[in-house]
């Protein structure tokens, strides 16, 4: 499967090795599902016991019944086996066994799996519930239950939009087609869950969430073991028009021709940025209005627009709208916090420049803000596409925690923006993003979060920390081994930026660290400069996480690419083409998205 860890992928590798025995347990394993399939859901058999039934006397209808419990506990034996928590699985979803095995019919896979989505929303409903009752100590607790309260109803409402996706159509292939979309969704609500947890302040009450979430967090990941036991199962069947990911490893990977391109040319006085590539620099050539989508607003800050501020623009923005909204804003620092709302989908903002056209804003940790609320620059709608656009917090360093912009929503693009801060410059939170020839700048963990984002021709400025600090561009935020969530930097360039590059000597400087458990970041194809420590990456605390994460390098050049140094930890690999080619663009994100947004994207390998 497209997003298993390192580990998991060399053992897949080692089966394809011994490939005789690899086809006899595929077989095994299709002849079980197929089994699984025909039983469970008795296609046959129902049909023909429900002819049956209408002239059967209640004896048999007793009968029957036995029969259907066992039928129930023997499926959820088996959609249970492959999850992490497989006691919390099996007594959850035999609860639902009860209640319905009086109905005339045995469990669909889809249905259980339906059901083991269900029982998560309860879950978290319960969780809510319980919180509910919490008595705070100090208003940092408080406020930290408001952010769980917006967390948590994302978590319900992206739960139930999954079980909708699930719930169209009966037949397996349907579920196939959504997988990706629930593995996507399933693993947000993981980090919401998470997220939530982490917003408390250390004490009781931080204690008393993590537990009141603990089941909800253990269903989810059944959750998403069970959506990959059951694609991989398929996948092993070859249900046609499936597996689309190995028929485009066959292909040879192009260079997509661009459609449209509506990027504005950003402002640095000697033409173009010598890191940017030469599609995005022929693409940036052309200028003119053609080369920027009709904006349905302008926003203007001397007045020549419709409104002056970001978020007028926002306000006014039509509940229903077919197609995308676009947002145009003139060259101007606009010093607002502007948030992009769950509600506001298929929005395109673009300026006049990532240097011309910038948010700002400078709340932070050290005057009392949560990081989760820092941000001057917040993105939830689906669909967000930002162009030519630049993100500040300007809090500076000796305020720590300061994100210049936190983007949620799942498909977001942002093509040809700048994102300046110091610690956590960018919270790349959660869902499936996509970052084009941005330049990223700050110091400590600059790049953090629980998404599944590529930045590809990115340009990561590393900036001067205070004396006592040193910096990490990454610190991805996976909790759980089934999420598909991970950061992949690719083809791009690792630099101290002009206040470090004087004094870089004196400061070490690292790739990552992990945030939590199962940290998944690659790097491939970057040019790193030596200010990287020979290490590379750096623990978060003791030995935490270092046997868990998924770190990789493939195929990088610089004098900071050295791996002669490199940490020996268990998670720590460097990997191969095969297994890079698994973090590029189209497994890891899945690309019509981006195709159809227009934006230049490279699908496979540079070199
Ligand atoms: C099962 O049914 C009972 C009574 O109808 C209900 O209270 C309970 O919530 C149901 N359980 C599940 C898991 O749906
Ligand atoms: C809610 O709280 C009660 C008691 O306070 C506890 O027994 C129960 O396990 C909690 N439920 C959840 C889902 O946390
Ligand atoms: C947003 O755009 C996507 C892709 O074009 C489309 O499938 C989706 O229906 C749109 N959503 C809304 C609410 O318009």
């Amino acid at each position: 499967m497209a997003f298993q860890d390192f580990g998991m992928l060399s053992e897949r590798r080692k089966a394809e090795r011994k490939e005789k025995h690899k086809r006899r347990i595929t077989i095994a394993a299709a002849i079980g599902f197929v089994l699984f399939i025909l039983l469970a859901s008795g296609v046959m058999l129902i049909n023909k016991s429900k002819e049956n039934k209408n002239s059967q006397d209640q004896n048999d209808k007793k009968s029957d019944s036995g029969n259907e419990i066992a039928k129930w506990s023997k499926a959820i034996k088996m959609i249970c086996a492959p999850t992490d928590y497989r006691q919390a699985c099996e007594s959850s979803l035999s609860k639902m066994n009860k209640n319905t095995s009086s109905n005339a019919h045995s469990p669909k896979p889809l249905e259980l799996l339906k059901a083991s989505i269900t029982v998560i929303a309860d879950e978290v409903e319960k969780a809510v519930h319980n919180s509910s009752k919490f008595k705070f100590s100090n208003p940092a607790e408080k406020d930290a239950f408001e952010d769980c309260k917006v967390l948590l109803a994302d978590a319900k409402e992206e739960l139930l939009e999954s079980i909708s996706s699930v719930g169209k159509g009966t037949d397996v292939t349907n579920l196939v087609s959504k997988s990706h979309d629930l593995n996507n969704w399933l693993s947000a609500v993981i980090s919401y869950q998470q997220t939530c947890i982490d917003g408390f302040p250390d004490g009781k009450l931080k204690t008393g969430m993590k537990k009141s979430l603990d089941k909800a967090k253990k269903l989810t990941s059944n959750a998403l073991a069970i959506v990959s036991e059951v694609t991989s199962l398929l996948s092993a069947l070859q249900i046609p028009g499936f597996d689309r990911r190995r028929r485009l490893l066959g292909q040879r990977e192009t260079m997509r021709p661009m459609t449209q391109s509506y990027v504005g040319d950003d402002d640095d006085e000697d033409g173009l940025p010598i890191w940017m590539s030469h599609e995005d620099r022929r693409m940036l050539k052309g200028k003119g209005p053609s080369n920027k989508p009709k904006p349905n607003v302008v926003v203007a800050k001397d007045g020549s627009g419709k409104f002056k501020t970001i978020s007028e623009a926002l306000a006014a923005m039509p509940k229903k709208y077919t197609g995308r909204y676009v947002i145009y804003v003139k060259e101007g620092i606009f010093d607002e916090t502007v948030t992009v709302t769950k509600e506001m989908v298929n929005l395109t903002m673009y300026g006049d420049g990532s240097r011309k056209t910038i948010v700002t804003g400078n709340k932070n940790f050290v005057d009392g803000v949560r990081t989760f609320q820092t941000a001057s620059f917040v993105a939830l709608g689906e669909g967000f596409i930002a162009k030519a656009m630049g993100f500040r917090n300007t809090a500076g360093p000796e305020k720590h925690q300061a994100v210049a912009i936190r983007v949620q929503g799942d498909r977001s693009i942002f093509l040809n923006c700048r994102m300046e801060g110091y610690q956590d410059t960018l919270y790349a939170q959660t869902h499936r993003q996509f970052y084009r020839s941005c330049v990223i700048s700050g110091t400590i963990d600059f790049i953090f979060g629980d998404a599944s984002a590529i930045f590809q021709n990115c340009l990561i400025l590393i900036r001067k920390p205070l004396d006592n600090q040193q910096n990490i561009i990454t610190a991805q935020g996976r909790t759980d081994k089934r999420e598909t969530t991970g950061y992949v930097l690719q083809n791009c360039r690792i630099q101290p930026d002009t206040d470090l590059e004087p004094v870089k000597a004196k400061f070490k400087n690292y790739l990552g660290r992990p945030w939590k458990e199962y940290s998944r970041t690659v790097v491939m194809e970057s040019t790193i400069s030596d200010l990287i420590h020979p290490d590379g990456w750096l623990p978060w605390s003791g030995d935490f996480a270092l046997k868990t994460l998924s770190y990789a390098e493939y195929n990088n050049k610089g004098p900071g690419a050295n791996l002669k140094a490199r940490v020996k930890w268990p998670g720590y690999k460097v990997i191969t083409k095969k297994q890079a080619q698994e973090f590029t663009v189209e497994p890891f994100l899945q690309t019509d998205w981006i195709k159809n947004s227009g934006t230049p994207v490279k699908l496979g390998f540079f070199t």
